[in-house]
């Protein structure tokens, strides 16, 4: 067997820690960013993955962007579960239909307590609602539940993205005060960004993991260099390579596994009257 290098030991070593559950550590709040199509949803599939392999016994929330093809069809139809909030807004539609609506039979949801009663461990919860804002609110109830809980967001910049103002910009702070708790609580959240800056910068400020992908920019907080992100090995058969970084030690992974899309399910999620 090849020896591995030192970057690839501190790479395997990291990726331990992101499965480790230790109350006196806390969670991990990560930041993926890397160029259009290198893998970052991919790379969120991964933790995923390897979230109902090495802790089937917690809860996963999933976010996924509105109006465009569902990521999580990737994991395969019996890791995911589709949750949807009563009397919302929230339609689906088939790509392979001309976007007709179809029904994809989501559980319906009243509120959080009954979304987080019946949103199964050791499963994506793929949630919907009303508007993407929501999850700052949801993400903040999690912080209470009293057990290690997972969440992923593709896309993080509708969620808090860094140009906001009023009332938007008073919940983005709040929700940045619960970003930097992670690390104190039994909550783990993974985030992906085509564009790092267009995530509110006092969110960025709290990312303990980051996560580099080819094409990625690099960052003042990590000694991951921009040289060094420009020599990460592409490779759609063999998976891309990543830089990982946490609280300055960093070590390199190659994402081997492939989500390719299903072309069983092309399946968007809308809202009924156009945007929120
Ligand atoms: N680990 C990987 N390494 C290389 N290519 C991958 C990997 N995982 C997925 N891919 C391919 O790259 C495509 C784009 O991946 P995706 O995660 O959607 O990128 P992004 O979210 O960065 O735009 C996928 O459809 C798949 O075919
Ligand atoms: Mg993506």
């Amino acid at each position: 067997m090849p020896m591995e290098s030192v970057p690839e030991i501190m790479g395997s070593k990291i990726m331990k820690r992101t499965i480790s559950r230790d109350q006196d550590h806390g969670g991990i709040l990560s930041e993926l960013t890397g160029a259009q199509g290198t893998g970052k949803t991919s790379v969120l599939l991964a933790f995923t993955d390897n979230t109902i392999t090495s802790n089937p016994s917690e809860k996963i929330f999933w976010r996924e962007q509105m109006d465009a093809p569902l990521q999580t069809f990737k994991l395969g139809l019996e890791k995911i579960r589709f949750f949807v909030k009563k009397d919302s807004n929230v339609i689906f539609r088939d790509r392979n239909k001309r976007l007709e609506e179809i029904d994809l039979n989501p559980v319906y949801f009243r509120d959080y307590e009954e979304l987080y009663e019946i949103a199964p461990n050791g499963r994506a919860s793929v949630v919907f609602f009303d508007n993407d804002h929501e999850w700052m609110k949801f993400i903040h109830y999690l912080r209470g539940v009293g057990e290690w809980v997972n969440i992923f967001i593709d896309e993080m910049a509708d969620i808090a993205p860094s140009v906001c103002s009023g009332d938007l910009y008073q919940r983005v702070v709040k929700f940045s005060n619960d970003m930097g708790a992670v690390r104190r609580c039994m909550m783990n959240c993974f985030y992906n960004t085509q564009t790092a800056s267009d995530v509110h910068w006092t969110i960025r400020k709290k990312v303990m993991l980051k996560v580099f992908l080819p094409g990625a920019t690099s960052v003042k907080t990590t000694r991951v260099t921009q040289k060094a992100i420009d020599g990460l090995d592409r490779n759609s058969n063999l998976g891309n390579e990543a830089y990982l970084d946490i609280g300055g030690e960093f070590g390199i992974v190659r994402f081997k596994n492939i989500y390719k899309p299903d072309p069983r399910y092309h399946v968007e999620a809308h809202y009924k009257n156009g945007k929120q």
